[in-house]
C-alpha cells in the first residue's frame, strides 16, 4: 500500500473514477460524501472494499469540515488530498437564494483551503500530494452561476499559488476542466442545452490529472475541447466574452 488518500465528493462522478484509479495505483482512500448509501455505492465498485473507509459530513458546516480534519490526523499513513466535492447554482444572482450560494463558497472554496492548511504538515513529511479539482469556470467570470466561477476563481488561484510556494515538497495539480457529463448540471439546475458545450469524458479528465500528477504536479487542462475552450478564454477579450456569455447562458 502507497498510503493514505483523502477524496472528497467521492460519491459523484468524477470522484467514483478517482477512487477506482487512485486504488489502482495502490493507494487506501478515504472517501468523504454525505450519503451513507451513494458512498456505499463507490465501495462497491472498488476491487477490495475492506481495506478503504467511508467519512460522512457536510462540507458547507464549518464543524463537519473541523472533525473531518480531526479524523484524517489520526491516519498516520496520509499521503494525498483530492478536493474533489463541488457544486454550483444556475440561475441570476438575483434571483437564487443566498444560503446555497453562500455555501458555493464555502464547499468549493473554504473546505479545500481548511484541509489542505490542516493536513499540509503530514502531506510534506512524505513528500505527498494535492488535487484540487477546480474548472475552466475559474478562468473568467461565469454570468448566471456567478458565485461558483468565483469560487472557482478562488481555487485555482489558491491552489496554483500554493503550487508555487510547495515546489519540491509537496505536488500540487490544479485540474481545470470544463463541462463534463456528471451530476453536476443536473444539480446545479442548469436547463439542458447550456453551458453543455466542448464536453469532455470524466474519463478523460480524471486520467489526465493524474498524468500531471505523476509528472510532478501542476496546472490541467484535461483533452483537446477544454485546452480549446482554455485558449478561447485567453485570447478573446473579456469586453467582447462576457456579453456573449450573458447572452448565451441567460435561462
Ligand atoms: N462535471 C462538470 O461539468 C465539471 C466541470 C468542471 C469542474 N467540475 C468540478 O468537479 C468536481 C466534482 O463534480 P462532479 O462533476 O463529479 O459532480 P457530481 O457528480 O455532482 O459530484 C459532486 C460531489 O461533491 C459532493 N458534494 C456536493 N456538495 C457537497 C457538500 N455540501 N458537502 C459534501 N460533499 C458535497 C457530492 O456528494 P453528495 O453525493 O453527498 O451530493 C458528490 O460526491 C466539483 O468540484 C465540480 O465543481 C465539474
Amino acid at each position: 500500500m502507497k498510503g493514505g488518500v483523502l477524496l472528497t465528493g467521492a460519491s459523484g462522478g468524477f470522484g467514483i473514477l478517482f477512487a477506482r484509479r487512485l486504488e489502482a495505483q495502490g493507494y487506501r482512500l478515504l472517501l468523504h460524501g454525505r450519503d451513507q448509501a451513494r458512498l456505499q455505492m463507490t465501495l462497491n465498485a472498488l476491487k477490495k472494499p475492506d481495506q478503504h473507509s467511508l467519512l460522512l459530513g457536510e462540507l458547507s458546516a464549518r464543524k463537519d469540515v473541523e472533525a473531518l480534519i480531526e479524523r484524517v490526523q489520526g491516519e498516520d499513513d496520509l499521503v494525498g488530498i483530492v478536493n474533489n466535492a463541488g457544486f454550483g447554482v444556475w440561475g441570476g444572482f438575483e434571483q437564487c437564494e443566498n444560503v446555497p450560494q453562500l455555501d458555493v463558497l464555502r464547499v468549493d472554496l473554504m473546505a479545500p483551503v481548511m484541509l489542505t492548511h490542516a493536513l499540509l504538515p503530514r502531506l510534506k513529511r512524505c513528500h505527498g500530494f494535492v488535487i484540487n479539482v477546480s474548472s475552466l469556470a475559474g478562468e473568467t467570470p461565469l454570468p448566471y452561476m456567478s458565485t461558483y466561477g468565483a469560487a472557482k476563481a478562488g481555487l485555482t488561484f489558491w491552489s496554483e499559488a500554493m503550487r508555487a510556494e510547495l515546489q519540491g515538497k509537496v505536488r500540487v495539480v490544479t485540474l481545470a476542466p470544463g463541462p463534463s457529463p456528471t451530476g453536476f448540471r443536473a444539480i446545479s439546475g442548469a436547463p439542458k442545452g447550456k453551458g453543455g458545450l466542448f464536453s469532455t469524458s470524466p474519463d478523460v479528465v480524471v486520467d489526465a490529472s493524474l498524468s500531471v500528477l505523476a509528472r510532478g504536479g501542476g496546472y490541467c487542462v484535461p483533452g483537446w475541447r477544454h485546452r480549446a475552450l482554455w485558449c478561447l478564454q485567453k485570447i478573446v477579450p473579456r469586453v467582447m466574452a462576457l456579453p456573449m456569455m450573458a447572452r448565451y447562458l441567460k435561462p
